[in-house]
């Protein structure tokens, strides 16, 4: 099959650039696929809300940008935190024009809500529920555009490059191209090939890697992993952002429910199993410092009390004023037998967002012609070494915007694209124990939690490398000569991620934002990005 342009995912990002793209180009064929349903994906789950400056009076881009900059520790690319923060607030503007609605008070204006790490109130959301406000918006607007083809259950395997024609591609080949991808399309359970001029990357996150997230199942890092065995750039994998407060229920792996940093905006403070409220002994700025802070301050207070949760109080909050900007908060509590007005809610950190990731520039290419990335698959310069609260909403819409206006003067450039050969799967069969899948995959998550955590040391560092050598190994074994499977496709691109985050961390001799080792628990004067 061939398309004018591919979008793989159909979170914030890829249905923005999808949506772009097809109205700019109505004779033009837009396809999205997915591996799961059209909205199963980061941006559902998104609470807090979208970080935008809203009143020029009360808030300024300055302040925006510097609060991007104090918590990026150093690593942020300023350029781009100035685009993002500037060309925010149009972008807010076209998806209320598609329908997103965000909470107004009883004159009219924005409710504005604060998290971590911002000196002023400036976050839009739709109760704890923004995301999936957001992306039901897209969804209706996509449904209505007659040139988008929408493929879900379709899974991406990998890039078509020069290495399917039979050239030999490595880092170091100038010119790599993407002529699209193949994939696995689980109507038929056969590999085929969708071919594309322009392809968009907006594959999401990875927190999967980790025993538990806040990110649903489909979040594996696929983009990152096949960008890297495409030999495309990838950077900055080592600053994965563990959020405080997910919520902690014993025994629970995988996607944990989030508690919003909004609750602790609103007033909610975290107190430790002895009932202290401990942030003071951290950061003046208490419960609202930034997430790397408050996430550290939580992993030291468990290991000094030898407990696998702290406490986040809200039993002195309005309670009417908390169930009507938390309802599902509330609900949820409620479900599991904590009433929030009588007890303190357990949280504990969780793997929440990846900051690096596919390497773009301020237009979003890849280092791969013709693959633009965009959204948390990327890593733009925006987030540095530790990302600002609700800003990854914002810099999903600004550089798919940027993406799609990039595609709308190079498309007619791109070349023709050569004849491409089918998948070849000689030499595969059934896998006979899907079981050993499942046992590599919890392993992999038990590594990385136990050894690339919150804090990390070139001990647990090297421990993590070895055995995921190990993984990697067996894993290729299989993918080698069975029958693929989306489980098995997910494993190795996880394998993949969990080397690239550790290696990362290897090699950065510093603590800088999200990235702590005891080793050297300083800051460096060599202020760099690390790219594999
Ligand atoms: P996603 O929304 O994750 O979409 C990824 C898409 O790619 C999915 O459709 C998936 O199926 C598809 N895909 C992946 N791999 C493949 C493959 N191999 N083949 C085919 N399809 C594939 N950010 C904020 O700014 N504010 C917030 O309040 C906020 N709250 C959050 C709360 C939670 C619980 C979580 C998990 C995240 C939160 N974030 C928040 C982060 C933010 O939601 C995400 O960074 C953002 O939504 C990512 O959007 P995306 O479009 O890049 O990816
Ligand atoms: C939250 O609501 O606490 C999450 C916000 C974010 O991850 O940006």
């Amino acid at each position: 099959m061939q398309t004018d342009f591919l979008v793989i995912g159909s979170g914030i990002a890829g249905l923005t650039y999808a949506l772009k793209v097809a109205q700019h180009f109505p004779d033009k064929k837009v396809t999205i696929i997915t591996k799961a349903t059209a909205d199963e994906t980061n941006t559902k789950y998104a609470q807090g809300g979208i970080a935008v400056v809203n009143d020029l009076e009360k808030d300024s881009f300055d302040k925006h940008i510097e609060d991007t900059l104090i918590a990026g520790d150093g690593l942020c690319n300023k350029e781009v935190v100035e685009i993002v923060v500037k060309e925010g607030p149009a972008r807010v503007q076209e998806i209320i024009d598609w329908g997103a609605q965000f909470d107004k008070d009883a004159e009219g204006d924005f409710k504005l809500g604060r998290e971590g790490g911002h000196s002023e109130f400036r976050i839009l959301h739709h109760k704890d529920v923004t995301g999936r406000e957001m992306e039901r918006a897209l969804l209706d607007a996509v449904e209505k555009a007659s040139n988008i083809e929408f493929i879900k259950h379709c899974f991406v395997i990998d890039i078509i490059t020069q290495h399917h024609l039979g050239y030999l591609v490595t880092k170091s080949t100038p010119d790599i191209n993407c002529y699209g991808v193949y994939v696995l399309n689980a109507k038929n359970n056969r590999i085929e090939k969708i071919l594309s001029k322009i392809t968009l990357l907006a594959t999401g996150g990875n927190g999967q890697v980790y025993r538990t997230t806040t990110n649903p199942s489909i979040a594996t890092g696929d983009g990152v992993a096949m960008v890297y065995r495409a030999k495309g750039r990838i950077e900055n994998m080592e600053f994965i952002q563990f959020h405080p407060t997910a919520l902690y229920e014993a025994g629970k792996r995988g996607q944990a429910f989030l508690i919003t940093e909004a609750v602790r905006g609103d007033g909610g403070i975290l107190r430790n199993i002895n009932g202290e409220a401990f942030m003071e002994r951290y950061d003046e700025r208490k419960d609202l410092a930034p997430r790397d802070i408050v996430a550290r301050a939580i992993d030291s207070e468990m290991k000094i009390t030898g407990t696998e949760n702290v406490f986040l109080d809200c039993r002195h909050m309005d309670m009417e004023k908390f169930k009507e900007h938390f309802p599902n908060i509330y609900e949820k509590c409620l479900s599991i037998g904590i009433d929030v007005a009588v007890n303190m809610i357990p949280v504990a950190p969780a793997a929440h967002y990846s900051c690096g990731g596919i390497k773009t520039d301020e237009w979003g290419h890849s280092s791969i012609r013709h693959l633009y990335a965009c959204g948390e698959c990327s890593s733009t310069g925006l987030h540095g070494a530790n990302r600002l609260a609700s800003n990854s909403l914002l810099e999903a819409m600004v550089f798919a915007h940027r993406c799609y206006v990039d595609s709308v003067s190079s498309y007619e450039q791109v070349e023709n694209l050569p004849d491409i050969p089918d998948w070849n799967a000689s030499g595969t069969s059934e896998p006979k124990e899907m079981i050993l899948i499942t046992q590599s995959l919890k392993e992999l998550q038990q590594v990385m939690s136990d050894y690339v955590g919150i804090v990390r040391n070139n001990v647990r560092l090297q421990r993590a490398i070895r055995r995921i050598d190990l993984l990697f190994e067996e894993t290729e074994g299989l993918y080698q000569t069975t029958t693929v499977s989306p489980q098995l496709l997910e494993l190795r691109n996880m394998i993949t991620v969990g080397y690239l985050i550790t290696k990362a961390a290897s090699f950065r001799k510093e603590s800088r934002g999200l990235h702590f080792n005891t080793d050297y628990p300083y800051k460096s004067d060599l202020v760099q990005n690390i790219v594999l």
